[in-house]
């Protein structure tokens, strides 16, 4: 593990992509892939639990993931009730507190349920927050934000960027330091639009069920190397230290 206590990053998002090509790669159903996505889901928390991270935000159903085939689709549902049935104790034993993005009511019904029991489960644990972006996409989140604000009345005066911002379902959580995509594409597929303004990008050339918690730790390292300018220039950066 990378011994760097400097410049933790609070907040990585990943975009967990390849369960599908990795099974296949194998001869094997695409479901195969993700039931062992699982693991390495485990590993991820379990990495940035140790090094100290706040939040980590796992893509894991997209939007656009509803247009899958129905055995998909509930295969996956399925996987994600067992594995927070799973990993509950582990959860508590560990201080990892669960939260979800996206529009949840669209979910199963014994997928909210469990959802919310785990959410409640949880709610006290003052560790690594771990949000659960399920029937998300970033321009449904921020359409959802407009339909808000219209119908709270707000006056055009009164939004700013940080006002808005209040409106997204991300309002008590840090943007993104880091965002991570597996499965060796480079594109953003509608993931936390808004909040990876500022965000470092990393694409690590693995298939998701392959990540492993070093990988998580070598990419902390390497974004401890960067510099975050936000707009500025380097000097107006160093001066600020
Ligand atoms: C993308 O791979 C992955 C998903 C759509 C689902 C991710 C789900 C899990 C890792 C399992 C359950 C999650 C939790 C949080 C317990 P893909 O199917 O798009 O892969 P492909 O690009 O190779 O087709």
């Amino acid at each position: 593990m990378n011994n760097n206590l400097q410049n933790i990053p609070e907040h990585i998002a990943i975009i967990m992509d390849g369960n599908g090509r990795w099974a296949e790669e194998q001869g094997k159903e695409r479901i195969y892939g993700h039931q062992n996505g699982v693991q390495a889901v485990r590993n991820a928390i379990e990495a940035a639990g140790e090094a100290g991270v706040k939040f980590l935000t796992l893509y894991a159903f997209s939007t656009e993931n509803w247009n899958r085939p129905k055995e998909e689709i509930d295969a996956l549902m399925g996987l994600l009730v067992k594995a927070i049935q799973n990993e509950m104790d582990n959860l508590m034993s560990n201080n990892v507190r669960l939260q979800a993005i996206g529009n949840l009511f669209s979910l199963p019904i014994e997928c909210q349920n469990e959802l919310k029991d785990a959410i409640e489960q949880t709610k006290k644990n003052s560790g690594l927050t771990v949000v659960l972006a399920l029937s998300y996409s970033g321009r449904w989140e921020i359409v959802n934000a407009v339909k808000e604000i219209i119908k709270h009345d707000v006056n055009e005066n009164e939004i700013t960027e940080n006002s808005f911002a209040t409106f997204l379902n991300t309002k008590y959580i840090p943007d993104p330091d880091i965002l991570i995509r597996t499965g060796r594409e480079r594109r953003i597929s509608n993931f936390l639009l808004w909040q990876i303004a500022y965000t470092e990008l990393f694409f690590p050339n693995i298939l998701w069920p392959d990540f492993k918690k070093e990988d998580l730790f070598e990419i902390i390292a390497e974004f401890q190397t960067r510099q975050r300018r936000f707009g500025k220039t380097g000097a107006q950066v160093q001066s600020e230290i």
